[in-house]
């Protein structure tokens, strides 16, 4: 069997990006092709490097508000990579719909929250400001429209009191690493039906 490819975007330390890349093992449809950043010390390529997967950054600074001519350049090392799948973990520039829809079908995000509530920045703070009673994270298609596109799956969490945004945010984390390596088994198969865990 030939494996799925996987390309996988992060800015950060890439804590998604690891429990994707290693649940990528054994009868695991997909293999990890490349690691690309937007931060050449994002953490994360670090990681990757020490994982074996090929890593690659295109600073995004340069570019100033030029978004088209970033994806661009992106687009070099991710078309050389040849992906079937990418992942955004933490990838925190958002996409021009020119780009998304170069991956339509194809590309999936991990949001920390339960959406569609909360759909960009401080998701925990305005968790625990609105009072609710439990939270979590999202994973779905990438869609022209930010955090919207089709869900794949949800993970829930309790909002304890006294929660920090902090303390949420951890919480929540625990179940992005659980969550996103399952659905994106199941994505690799070609099953769509959405993974929900308590
Ligand atoms: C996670 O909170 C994820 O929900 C959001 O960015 C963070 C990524 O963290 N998209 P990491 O870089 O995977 O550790």
């Amino acid at each position: 069997m030939t494996h799925k490819r996987v390309a996988i975007l992060l800015s950060g330390g890439g804590s998604n990006m690891v429990a994707l890349v290693d649940s990528m093992t054994g009868d695991h449809p997909a293999r990890p092709c490349l690691v690309l950043s937007n931060d050449a010390k994002a953490g994360g390529l670090v990681k990757a490097a020490e994982r074996g997967v090929p890593t690659a950054y295109v600073d995004h600074r340069p570019f100033k508000g030029d978004r088209a001519a970033f994806e661009a350049e992106l687009m070099k090392p991710l078309l050389a990579a040849e992906p079937d799948i990418i992942c955004l973990a933490g990838f925190m520039r958002v996409l021009t719909a020119g780009f998304v829809s170069q991956w339509n079908g194809r590309m999936l995000n991990i949001h920390p929250s339960l959406l569609p509530k909360y759909k960009g920045l401080h998701t925990h703070a305005r968790a625990l400001e609105a009072g609710d009673s439990e939270h979590g994270c999202t994973v779905h298609e990438v869609t022209a429209e930010l955090d919207d596109g089709p869900i794949l799956g949800q993970a829930r969490v309790p909002v304890l009191p006294g929660d920090t945004p902090e303390q949420l945010a951890a919480r929540v984390l625990e179940q992005e690493h659980r969550l996103y390596p399952a659905v994106l088994r199941r994505f690799a198969a070609g099953d769509r039906t959405p993974v929900l865990l308590g």
